[in-house]
């Protein structure tokens, strides 16, 4: 790893081969008033124009001595003030934002810290069987190809549109710097998983236009894109703000549409269809890379209820008897597009599933939706047809759940500086 010591002295360059230089202490901080007056003065000779400098320099130099520092200072969002975690809030915070901490929310932090811990790269995963069965003309079923094909179309589509929710509406109306952090990382997540879409629809050899134009072209892809875009639409107006009780609502309803709905019920037929297949040693690069997405999926899930309970706390008053309603049937309306989507892509049992046995699974998925943001179930006595995904997905295995591959990113200690 880095450490600051090996650029802290030139004596370091001298350490013996083999036998690491010793840090010096730490230089005292420049704060004395005779330290300030010396830099202040060294700065102002480096701004001086000489003879030597091009035209373009000198220019440079003039142009900044017209900088109004305040004015720019003036555009940050959130007061001047050293942050207090008192001043921190998810929603309409006058605290500068651009001060990480102290952290209030240190689930969001952790999320920030287990979502970098489990990095991966779509290239990294073996496509060859795939490509080997999905070319050979006995290797699938009609029924099986079908499926490969909507799911790819879906969320080849679908992870776009929750980047972008995120990116242009969301970031901007969550006033708080540990949750924007975590926002950060989801967002390149959902970069990785378009990329991971994209790797397998080309090692497939599909027809890329017909993919990722399905969510136009198929009704039950359609449908489901649609739903969420109507959320997004509300608040992605660069006008819109958050600050009144209806305008709160209306981004309420947009984390709850986007993370209960979209990345909570409506990845959920598609993610159980692939990752069966790869269970019966079918599609199984396609699937691995199912499952890494599925894991990011579940903590971004978590991460999003986490924000709207944290928002109810501090708002109850958001929280009322219609709020209640409307967050229901939001979730209810998601459920029954799911359940269109599993018949659209199931006409006949496949893989050991049906229609029918993903219909009560998603029934079983949204009656935890609803609770988990305090409603009510409202499909009693659900049950889950398919245990095995709660043992991917469900468990809290957000942390090393890699810990059996070896990776070796690039990191600060393999960069060199010449
Ligand atoms: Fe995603
Ligand atoms: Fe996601």
């Amino acid at each position: 790893m880095l450490s600051w010591d090996e650029f802290d002295s030139e004596d370091t360059t001298a350490a013996p081969a083999g036998k690491p230089a010793q840090a010096k202490p730490a230089a005292p901080v420049a704060d004395s008033p005779a330290m300030e007056n010396q830099a202040e003065s060294s700065v102002e000779d480096a701004r001086q124009i000489s003879a030597d400098d091009s035209d373009a320099i000198a220019r440079a130099k003039a142009a900044l001595d017209e900088l109004d520092i305040q004015e720019g200072l003036d555009d940050l969002e959130g007061s001047a003030a050293r942050v207090q975690v008192g001043d921190k809030q998810m929603i309409n915070a006058r605290a500068d934002l651009n001060q990480l901490v102290p952290f209030k929310y240190d689930w969001a932090w952790q999320k920030y810290l287990d979502g970098c811990a489990n990095h991966w790269m779509p290239q990294e995963v073996n496509m060859t069987a795939d490509i080997a069965l999905w070319k050979s003309a006995d290797g699938l079923t009609e029924d099986e190809r079908r499926i490969v094909k909507r799911n790819l179309g879906f969320f080849s589509t679908a992870d776009s549109l929750v980047a972008n929710n995120l990116v242009l509406a969301v970031y901007r109306l969550i006033t708080n710097p540990e949750c924007r952090q975590y926002i950060l990382r989801q967002a390149f997540e959902e970069a990785i998983h378009t990329h991971a879409y994209q790797y397998c629809i080309e090692s497939l050899g599909m027809d890329e236009g017909e993919i990722f134009n399905m969510y136009h072209e198929i009704p039950s892809v359609a449908k489901k894109a649609s739903w969420g875009l109507k959320y997004t639409r509300s608040i992605s107006d660069p006008q819109f703000n958050t600050g009144t009780p209806e305008t709160d609502r209306q981004f309420l309803r947009n984390l709850i549409a986007y993370y209960c709905v979209l990345e909570g019920i409506f990845f959920y037929c598609g993610f159980t269809q692939i990752l069966s297949m790869g269970r019966r040693n079918k599609m199984t690069g396609t699937a691995e890379q199912f499952q890494y997405i599925l894991r990011d999926e579940s903590m971004h899930l978590n991460f999003g209820i986490d924000v709207i309970n944290q928002i109810k706390i501090e708002n109850p008053h958001l929280w009322d008897a219609a709020m209640k309603d409307e967050a229901t049937q939001m979730i209810l309306q998601g459920t029954q597009l799911e359940i269109e989507y599993a018949r659209d892509t199931m006409p006949r049992g496949v893989l050991g599933m049906n229609a029918a046995m993903m219909e009560d699974y998603l029934k079983f998925i949204a009656n935890r939706r609803l609770t988990q943001i305090g409603l009510k179930e409202e499909y009693p006595g659900a049950t889950n047809p398919f245990p095995w995904m709660s043992e991917i997905m469900d468990l809290k295995k957000e942390k090393n759940f890699f810990e059996t591959r070896v990776i070796e990113y690039q990191t600060g200690g393999a960069l060199t500086w010449d």
